[in-house]
């Protein structure tokens, strides 16, 4: 399948969301985490998640995996999940408990799963579906290692794939891990370049679009505590809004990940513009940044990027989501 980038911005205020919406299949490759519990909320409302796949990034893969697992069964979603690499492919080995807790969900502790992850072959999982259920789109939510060995164990996989959207990067430059890096692309730079120099389709979620959709208690609080996956949500949101906030909890905290997935279930609420997108693998400053080209007059772009967003309708979709 070739890449497919759209020629002009399009305008979110031109646009109406459609609904019902269809249920996209798709994939998950993700490091709960947070946001990503919250992601996964959300996709499991609004997509037809077929597997999902762990890697090591919040916290180390046994948590994020075992995360994984407990989520699936608090969500009663019956789908397979495979893990995948326990590190980066190149550089240090990076984690954020001080962002998602010692085990990865904040406060939130769910029972132990008594499922079980299918294979520890996320790569071979993932190459083995995009043969046999061609166009499928990949949704991204962590550091990009089991992408990158998916596309170099198996070339011949990236025209299988209907796209990736992977939450990660900045198109203004600026960072959460350091000053001009984002966590997920600076927890493995070398597989974010494998990525975004493949043919796949590539849609980009950065913190310049998640930064705009910000939740926090206040929102949890409208939830119904009676129901155990809304009353998992407002633990999260409690726990993540005190964690970044350093304690404070006084402002609402971006919704990284469950972005990224309404990118995919609700695309009419984001505007894309076609972007040539680099990562820095060596500046003692700039390692993991994304470099976006704004002057779109030298390199043919290679990824959409996610510049807008009807912020009150992905609030909206979000909250309905974990009620
Ligand atoms: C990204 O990094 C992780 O901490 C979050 O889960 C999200 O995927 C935000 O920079
Ligand atoms: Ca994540």
């Amino acid at each position: 399948m070739a890449r497919i980038v759209s020629k002009e911005c399009c305008s979110i205020a031109a646009m109406k969301p459609s609904a019902p919406h269809d249920r996209i299949p798709v994939l998950i490759d993700c490091d709960p985490g947070i946001d990503d519990a919250l992601a996964l909320m959300v996709a499991a409302k609004y997509t037809a998640i077929a597997g999902i796949t762990t890697v090591a990034g919040n916290v180390p893969i046994e948590h994020t995996t075992n995360n994984a697992l407990s989520l699936c069964e608090l969500l009663d979603l019956r789908v397979p999940v495979h893990q995948g690499a326990a590190g980066p492919l190149g550089g240090d080995h990076v984690t954020a408990e001080h962002v998602h807790g010692d085990t990865g969900l904040g406060n939130l502790h769910l029972s132990q799963p008594t499922t079980q992850i299918r294979t520890d072959d996320a790569v071979t999982f993932l190459n083995q579906h995009f043969l046999r259920n061609p166009g499928t789109r990949l949704i991204a939510l962590g550091p990009l290692t089991n992408v990158a060995l998916l596309l170099r164990q198996h070339p011949q996989v990236a025209e299988y794939i209907g796209g990736i959207t992977f939450m990660g990067g900045s198109a203004f430059g600026s960072g959460n891990v350091t000053a001009s890096a984002e966590f997920n692309i600076f927890a493995d730079p070398e597989a974010a370049d494998i990525v975004f120099k493949s043919t796949v389709p590539l849609e980009m979620v950065g913190l310049n679009l998640t930064h705009q959709v910000l939740m926090g208690e206040r929102h949890g609080a409208l939830l119904d505590k009676t129901n155990p996956i809304s009353s998992a949500a407002i633990t999260l949101l409690q726990s993540y809004q005190h964690l970044i906030a350093s304690g404070s909890g006084v402002f609402d905290v971006p919704m990284h990940d469950p972005s990224a997935v309404l990118a995919v279930s609700h695309r009419e609420l984001f505007g894309f513009k076609s972007r040539h997108v680099m990562v820095e693998l060596q500046g003692d400053l700039t390692r993991g940044q994304t470099v976006v080209d704004e002057r779109r007059t030298t390199r043919e772009a290679n990824m959409d990027v996610a510049y807008d967003v009807d912020i009150d309708s992905a609030i909206t979709a979000i909250q309905s989501a974990l009620s």
